[in-house]
């Protein structure tokens, strides 16, 4: 095949790649994006972000269905569970999903190049195709690594994705497992880990360090643990896990306390490993190119997201930084802005995170762990759910909004929120922080009656020390 040229090759079609292909051929670039899999969107649309969060719905409403319908007066009986048929609507779901990015692709003459990619150059690709078969190269004037990240795992667990798996297996169990294990008390573990739980498995969280989902708000985490809890999640805090063997029947575990002790026997059916990702960066020509690459293999970038090697750029989980798609789609237009010559800036302290668990988890800006750790004094605004109509008349009102304002100055630093709904709530508090706004300027917004926003109104009230309804 003959080699082809072009204004930009972004290597991987995740949110991070597909969004900034995107963007560059609306400012007139010549774009190629270079990826193996068929069906475009990365790891988000095929095997994260969107299929997991089918599964989440789907099994929220059986859980629904099974035992909370009654609370309404809607008596059902004889609810049962059609796995595969839960399984095929999620592949419709991300079907459909990719083939909108294939869409956009077309619309905007972007061109899929299937195979991996290799820097051979600076300027120059090098696809191996999938299956093998003759390299293509593809020139361009500038190259954007947006090759995402893969599932760590631990030493001496090796994954089979059958028995012990990653999210990606997790996702496709041919059945609901009686005993499921989960390594890791983050995002992954806690969605995922509901998942099966609320499909009838019993499901133990195992988290090597006190608490769960590090980096958040604390008292939210601990708000989170006590409601998961109370579903069904089985939490081991403070403990490792030191060996985990799978055979034919199941997955044999040992489990210790983080700091030594003695150690303990745990059998599960299914072995989900989710403790952490780590950049797809080791195979892409980089050592010999010299590009700069640390430890942990992220590659360093400036401001524009060029790394150290004159027309090679980063984004995504390539790059330090949050481990989010939204966030990647970020970095993805900042960086094709920066080189198109317009002014683009990402601020990653108001890039939100969501756990879609029931309730879900939404936070964005500075937790009060980190504000104690700076010193800053700051005031906080809280308000429970219970406290709210809507809540109540939806029939889930567990929960609260925490506000955390500059003392000085009122300006929002962080907001943090456990209820249905949190992941549609937080953007207020997100537009208010990239707006450098204040509790003020949220309490004195009307907000509709009777919504679960409200709530967010109230804190900021609460932080101001004039909260209404409590
Ligand atoms: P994570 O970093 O969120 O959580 C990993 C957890 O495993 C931590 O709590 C950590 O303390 C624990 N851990 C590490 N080593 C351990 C060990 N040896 N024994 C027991 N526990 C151990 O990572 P996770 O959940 O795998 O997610 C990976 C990435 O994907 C994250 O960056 C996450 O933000 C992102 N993601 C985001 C989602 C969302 O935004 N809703 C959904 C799924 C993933």
């Amino acid at each position: 095949m003959a080699d082809a040229t072009y204004d930009l090759v972004v290597l991987g079609a995740g949110p991070g790649g597909y969004v900034a292909a995107i963007r560059a051929a609306q400012l007139g670039m010549n774009v190629a994006v270079v990826e193996p899999r068929e069906r475009l969107g990365g790891t988000c649309l095929n095997i994260g972000c969107i299929p997991s969060k089918a599964l989440l719905v789907s099994s929220h409403l059986y859980a629904d269905a099974s035992k909370n319908f009654a609370q309404h007066g809607i008596l059902a009986s004889g609810i049962s569970l059609d796995l595969a048929a839960m399984m095929a609507r999620k592949d419709k779901v991300v079907d459909l999903s990719t083939k909108g990015v294939a869409f956009l692709f077309k619309k905007h003459k972007i061109t899929h190049v299937r195979g991996t990619g290799f820097i051979a150059a600076p300027g120059k690709v090098e696809v191996t195709p999938v299956g093998g078969g003759d390299k293509q190269v593809v020139n361009a004037t500038r190259i954007l690594i947006a090759t995402g990240s893969n599932p760590t795992t631990l030493p001496g667990i090796d994954i089979d994705e059958q028995r012990i798996v990653t999210s990606t297996g997790a996702l496709a169990l041919p059945q609901v497992p009686k005993r499921m294990v989960v390594i890791g008390g983050g995002v992954i573990g806690l969605e995922l880990g509901s998942v099966w739980q609320r499909l009838g498995a019993e499901v133990t969280v195992v988290e090597y360090l006190d608490r769960i989902l590090p980096g958040m708000d604390k008292e939210v985490a601990t708000m989170a643990q006590r409601l998961l809890g109370r579903q069904g999640l089985q939490f081991r805090l403070s403990t490792k896990v030191t060996a985990a063997k799978a055979s034919k029947d199941g997955v044999s575990l040992t489990v210790q306390p983080a700091g030594g002790g003695d150690a303990e026997a745990l059998e599960a059916d299914v072995l989900l490993v989710a403790v952490g990702r780590r950049p797809n960066t080791a195979d892409l020509g980089l050592e010999a190119l010299g590009v700069e690459r640390d430890k942990q293999g992220f590659l360093p970038v400036n401001a524009a997201f060029q790394t150290n090697v004159q027309g090679i750029y980063a984004i995504g989980d390539c790059v330090p930084g949050p481990m989010l798609a939204h966030k990647a789609s970020e970095d993805g237009v900042a960086c094709i802005e920066t080189i198109s010559g317009r002014v683009a800036h990402i601020d990653y302290n108001t890039v939100p995170g969501v756990v879609y668990t029931f309730p879900e988890i939404a936070s964005v800006g500075r937790t009060e762990e980190h504000l104690k750790a700076d010193n800053v004094e700051y005031a906080v605004g809280k308000f429970p759910f219970t406290a709210t109509p809507r809540a109540r008349a939806n029939g889930h009102s567990d929960g609260f909004v925490k506000i955390l304002a500059d003392k000085r100055t009122d300006r929002v630093l962080g907001v943090h929120i456990v209820g249905s709904d949190a992941g549609e709530m937080i953007h207020e508090a997100v537009l208010c922080m990239e707006f450098g706004g204040s509790a003020e300027d949220i309490a004195r917004t009307c907000h509709a009656h009777p919504t679960l926003s409200e709530a967010v109104k109230e804190a900021a009230l609460d932080a101001l020390g004039r909260v209404i309804h409590m």
